[in-house]
């Protein structure tokens, strides 16, 4: 694990090829909103290829400004965003195309007459046929397990349904990248369960990168390779999350509490030399790590 101070120094936060394998780096982007309250500050981030990462930070820490400068939503104040290799500017407005966005309030996406015709929407507006509109449109619907509510008015959905077509609206556009405020708030266990299994579906079978901000701990330790802490508008840590989320001390300095499945194993841990450096991450590995504990008597 490694402080951003450390890895400024080693890597300059220059926006120069990173193995290639880069989708996004935002270099040291600030943003000051009109009302002069600061989003982000100094913000230095990288999205590569493939790869789950989690955005976790207390309310109000910026994660959200940090998300809506992936797709050009907000422009940086000072700084830059540079999305596959181009810098976020007048001549590559059209970014939203790598990186998509699903918000937190899923009703500030849906607008169409009916869910199919939402999820086309950004196909259509990037300049496809109905009919290759309609093509990608039932395949995100599909892909997210939301084709039957096609002919469904969004305004009629239950809060977890929405949820599944911003994903799927988003994910008809092709993106590279999506950015996901937030993805299983406000929803019951299943369908929180079923946007885990989608977003790990992205990037196993889609070959997608995610973005998520969250406050849910437990479903960043379950799926995120790399945990980003944020903190007063800048990325104050980051690691896998075998190493962030058992820094107790480093959580709750940050306004953080271990996920659930650490702080019971923290507890059955102490003392317990044949399962110490276990660090499970998932229920499954808890309950691998107490049948250690069990069988040995
Ligand atoms: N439109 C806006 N105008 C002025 N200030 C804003 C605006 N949006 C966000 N801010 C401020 O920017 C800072 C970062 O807010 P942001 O919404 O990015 O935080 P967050 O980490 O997403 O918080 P939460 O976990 O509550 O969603 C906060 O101080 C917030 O008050
Ligand atoms: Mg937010």
């Amino acid at each position: 694990m490694k402080t951003l101070q450390q890895i400024h120094k080693e890597q300059a936060c220059d926006y120069c090829e990173h193995e290639g394998r880069e989708l996004i780096h935002v270099d040291c982007a600030s943003h000051v909103y009109p009302d002069g309250s600061v989003g982000i500050h100094e913000m230095c981030f990288r999205v590569l290829e493939k790869e789950i990462v989690a955005l976790c930070g207390p309310n109000g820490s910026g994660k959200s400004t940090l998300l809506e400068h992936l797709n050009g939503l907000l422009r940086p104040s000072s700084g830059n965003v540079i999305v596959m290799g181009k810098k976020l500017d007048l001549s590559h407005i059209d970014i939203w195309r790598d990186v998509g966005i699903v918000f937190q309030k899923s009703d500030d996406q849906l607008f169409a007459p009916t869910v199919l015709d939402d999820v086309m929407f950004g196909p259509i507006n990037m300049g496809m046929s109905i009919e290759q509109a309609r093509m990608l449109a039932l395949d995100a619907l599909t892909t997210v397990g939301a084709v039957k509510l096609s002919d469904k008015m969004p305004g009629y959905l239950s809060g977890g349904q929405k949820r599944l077509v911003c994903i799927a609206g988003v994910l008809a556009m092709k993106p590279k990248a999506i950015a996901m405020d937030e993805p299983t708030s406000d929803l019951d266990p299943l369908h929180a369960e079923m946007v885990e299994n989608i977003i790990l579906n992205l990037k196993n079978e889609h070959g997608l990168s995610i973005v998520i901000a969250t406050h849910d701990m437990d479903m960043a330790a379950r799926i995120a390779d790399r945990v980003c802490i944020v903190k007063d508008g800048s990325i104050i840590v980051e690691g896998k999350p075998s190493s962030i989320f058992y820094d107790k001390e480093l959580l709750e300095k940050s306004g953080l509490r271990q996920p659930k499945v650490i702080q019971i194993y923290e507890r059955i841990s102490k003392n317990l030399d044949r399962v110490k450096d276990k660090n499970p991450l998932t229920i499954d590995e808890l309950v691998k790590t107490i049948e250690l504990v069990t069988a040995a008597g």
